[in-house]
């Protein structure tokens, strides 16, 4: 028997509810799971099924209700203030569904901002690094248009170029290739695959039944439980998915 991984990313009993006036929105119920090195794990689930809310925990951007996150054996829910910050900051690569990139910064100073402020790097190879990202998500010859100016798909590959830019401990993307057509999809799952070594995990949540195949691990999410999981997988080559 091989013995089990530590977990990057190990959650007990998790649940996030929302107070909506009288209401209460219970959108996650008693989640367990782990998400462990050098794999891509795959959530996947309908909409409305709390992946987005899911990731938000993990990612230090919400909290939950109750329950257990524990990253690299850290709580994060007794990280200061300060600690947060700098695990939001330095663990962390999030490719936000809606993308969130900064309006008034182009491409390139999208990508910048982060090489510069979080990872401190100098001023020539904060140019370097950022051409050479935004070329490999293929947009060579955009790096200096303004989100506005960009395709839905175009910003999607911004703020993947700006989450791996930060080579992180944990990419964490929510519908990454919602955005994408297939050839380009796959070009950017590939590359979000490949962060999944050195010790390194990717969590992506998507409703996309494809985009699991290319997991070492599937979890089936329905109204905010686990309904099954499939580990230990051989995940599918890339090139060969189709959607
Ligand atoms: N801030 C919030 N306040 C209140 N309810 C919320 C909030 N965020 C999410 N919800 C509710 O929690 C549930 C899960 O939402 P979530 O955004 O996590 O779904 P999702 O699986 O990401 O869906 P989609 O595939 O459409 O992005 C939904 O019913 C949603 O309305
Ligand atoms: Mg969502």
């Amino acid at each position: 028997m091989t013995p089990e991984k530590t977990p990057l990313i190990r959650i007990r009993d998790m649940s996030k509810s929302y107070q909506m006036g009288e209401v209460v929105v219970h959108a996650l119920n008693g989640i367990t799971l782990n998400v462990d090195p050098d794999e891509v794990t795959v959530i996947l689930g309908p909409s409305g099924c709390g992946k987005t809310t899911l990731l938000n925990q993990i990612g230090g951007i919400d909290s939950p209700t109750s329950g257990s996150i524990r990253v690299n054996g850290n709580e994060i829910q007794d990280l200061s203030q300060r600690g947060l910050t700098r695990y939001r900051q330095e663990s962390i690569g999030f490719v936000f569904q809606f993308f969130n990139l900064i309006p008034n910064l182009t491409a390139r100073e999208n990508v910048e901002f982060v090489l510069e402020y979080v990872m401190d790097l100098p001023s020539r190879e904060v140019h370097r690094r950022a051409e050479e990202l935004l070329g490999k998500v293929g947009l060579k010859g955009r790096e200096d248009h303004y989100p506005f100016q960009l395709s839905g798909g175009e910003q999607q590959r911004v703020s993947i170029a700006r989450a791996l830019s930060k080579d992180p401990k944990i990419l964490l993307a929510d519908e990454p290739t919602g955005e994408l057509d297939y050839i380009t999809g796959k070009m950017i799952l590939g590359l979000l695959a490949s962060i999944a070594s050195d010790g390194r995990g990717v969590l992506i949540v998507t409703h996309n039944k494809e985009i699991a195949k290319i997991a070492h691990h599937v979890v089936y999410l329905r109204d905010g439980r686990v309904l099954r999981e499939e580990k230990n997988r051989n995940p599918m080559d890339i090139k060969d998915l189709e959607w």
